[in-house]
């Protein structure tokens, strides 16, 4: 996703850290200390400007959700979004965050948004490789990727793919044996990789389409920004949903 830099993005970043998944290092931090519940915890990698995560963890609250995104100028907007749309304020013209009591949280200070208002996702700015690494095995219920960028097989790109093998694989380490990995993409070739690839990675596909939005899950779906962009292109939406054979 090409984007103009954000002025004062790890200031905006700053303001609404308490959204963000505390991070160290070497440990995951486990998630029912930060979310104060034991609900089970999906991951979306890869949220781009988190219309979807934002939509989701709205509807389905009987979830926990990381949402994921090395961006940081992207991640920025996915925070805002999500805190916006819960009715935690707004980004004022001073470029700060001005809370529901008008309060401007700028120039590196940080809003301290009490626990009850947070809600049930968080955000990490990072390589999806590099956070699930850091997982327990079997610490996900579900592992969701959107429209995440092709990267040609020509120039040797290929494992930057986030259904490469090597993302594969620490899926399935950290999926639950129930959990599912759930995958929408416009790109022919890049679909065709990915349902090649999850059963040799030992995933077993339990859902698939070519046509998302004629399919029995439409009525379920919800729409991401780059999926909005290729429907009005008339480009038809695959997706495949896989369980890890354990
Ligand atoms: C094409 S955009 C799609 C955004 C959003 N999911 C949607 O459907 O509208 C892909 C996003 O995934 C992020 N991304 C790609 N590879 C990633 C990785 N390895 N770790 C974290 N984020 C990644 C990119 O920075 C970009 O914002």
């Amino acid at each position: 996703m090409r984007m103009r830099k954000k002025r004062h993005g790890n200031e905006r970043l700053m303001a609404l850290s308490a959204l963000l998944y505390p991070e160290t290092a070497e440990k995951w931090i486990p998630s029912c200390e930060v979310f104060g519940n034991d609900r089970p915890l999906k991951l979306e990698v890869g949220c781009g400007k988190g219309d979807f995560i934002t939509a989701l963890s709205e509807r389905d609250t009987e979830y926990n959700y990381v949402a994921l995104e090395r961006v940081a100028d992207v991640a920025v907007c996915a925070v805002e979004k999500y805190a916006a749309h819960r009715g935690l304020g707004h980004l004022g013209v001073h470029g700060g965050w001005q809370n529901p009591e008008g309060e401007i949280f700028k120039n590196g200070d940080a809003w301290d948004i009490p626990m009850e208002l947070r809600g049930n996702a968080r955000f990490i700015v990072g390589e999806a490789n590099d956070v699930i690494t850091l997982m327990p095995d079997n610490t996900l219920d579900g592992i969701i990727a959107n429209f995440s960028d092709p990267w040609s097989r020509k120039c040797n790109y290929e494992k930057r793919r986030l259904t490469h093998p090597a993302y594969l694989e620490n899926y399935k380490r950290v999926l639950k044996p129930n959990g599912t990995f759930s995958f929408k993409t416009d790109n022919d070739i890049l679909f065709d990789y990915t349902i090649e690839m999850l059963p040799e990675c030992g995933f077993e596909i339990v859902f698939m389409t070519r046509d998302l939005h004629a399919s029995e899950r439409a009525a379920n779906n919800i729409v991401t920004e780059y999926e909005r962009n290729f429907t009005e292109k008339g480009i038809l939406i695959k997706m495949v949903e896989a369980r890890p054979i354990k």
